[in-house]
């Protein structure tokens, strides 16, 4: 393999050529996961990454690994998803086991409650499509809510974790990490373009999450920002998710206590809403009122990258490029699959 380019702004513009290499685009979760199994497969992987290695989406995602909140319809993003969740457990295993990075993951179900007889009856309704794609759900009793399902199958993970193992299980597999790399342009044959010059790769994998519409104007991905909170370290509430529609409360294995999130189309813009937190305190503090009066300890916003359909691309698009993008609210949940999908895509 040829030696890695000069970083950024030294040298002379040059071009590189890579002897049977997968150029990735991208070192989010989903990046760092196909980067991983790629080079298990013994195909060595360059990922470039315009920033830093897993500080977007993946940095700010709460970890739900819960299709029963999220899935709502048959489609082939509500068949990855039951399937990405099976996979997720023996993931993390091998993960932990290749790094040596302990990973917070939790299998302990979700709550999810409705206040009204219109929720109930929107639940019950939903449940019975869900029953139907493989995501068990069953009614129970709760204080203070109309009516309540358990999701036995939901878990959570921490993403910082998981990104943080990918990226050591990489390096130990030899993957080659340029950060502060945006690459510029992609041309069907493999090459791209960096400011130092342009590299030349067998295939290139785009994985650039919300930001992918930029590199291939027909992905159609747009960013939707989502903001979370969290209160700190406090005492253990309860086990797994409690959720309320898209309004969820989680807790770290360290103690640490998070609510989420929001949504909202405002493009790049990553200024932290006041409103926008506000909104997400009162509406965590409604579904655990023992949270009202704690002050929050941060608050932090990411863009998903949200797709047409809600249905993530995973595959070749031309020539030498492929992507796996637009997994929208679930790029933590989709991870394994992801990986397992383009890794036989590609090797
Ligand atoms: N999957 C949770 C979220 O996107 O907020």
């Amino acid at each position: 393999m040829a030696d890695v380019p000069p970083a950024q702004g030294q040298g002379t513009k040059q071009r590189w050529r890579y002897d049977e290499i997968v150029i990735i685009v991208g070192a989010g979760i989903i990046g760092l996961s196909c980067a991983w199994r790629l080079a298990q497969k013994s195909i060595p992987v360059t990922v470039l990454e315009a920033g830093r290695a897993a500080r977007e989406a993946s940095w700010a995602g709460a970890g739900m690994l819960a299709p029963g909140g999220e899935i709502e319809s048959d489609n082939e993003a509500a068949r990855l998803a039951v399937r990405s969740l099976a996979a997720f457990a023996a993931f993390v295993t091998e993960l932990q086991a290749e790094s040596g990075i302990a990973i917070d993951f939790q299998q302990d179900g979700a709550v999810e409650l409705a206040f009204t007889e219109q929720e109930a009856a929107a639940l019950e309704q939903k449940a019975k499509v869900q029953a139907g794609l493989g995501i068990p759900s069953v009614p129970i009793a709760r204080d203070g809510a109309l009516y309540a399902r358990f999701y036995p199958e939901d878990a959570l993970v921490n993403p910082r974790d998981v990104t943080a193992a990918l990226r050591v299980a990489c390096e130990r597999r030899g993957v080659q990490f340029l950060e502060d790399t945006p690459v510029l342009g992609l041309l069907d044959d493999g090459t791209v373009q960096i400011a130092a010059g342009t590299l030349q790769a067998d295939e290139v994998l785009v994985t650039t999450g919300a930001w992918t519409t930029a590199l291939l104007p027909q992905a159609g991905v747009l960013p939707v920002r989502g903001h979370l909170i969290s209160y700190g370290t406090i005492a253990r509430q309860f086990a797994g998710i409690l959720r309320h529609g898209h309004t969820y409360l989680l807790q770290r294995d360290t103690g640490e206590f998070l609510a989420g999130a929001t949504r909202e189309e405002v493009g790049f813009n990553r200024s932290l809403d006041p409103a926008a937190i506000s909104d997400l305190q009162a509406r965590a503090e409604t579904l655990l009122p023992s949270l009202t009066g704690l002050d929050l300890k941060e608050y932090w916003n990411g863009f998903r990258p949200g797709i047409a359909g809600d249905i993530p691309w995973i595959g070749r698009i031309r020539g030498r490029i492929s992507g796996a993008f637009g997994h929208y609210r679930n790029g933590i949940l989709l991870a394994p699959e992801t990986a397992r999908i383009i890794a036989e895509l590609l090797a």
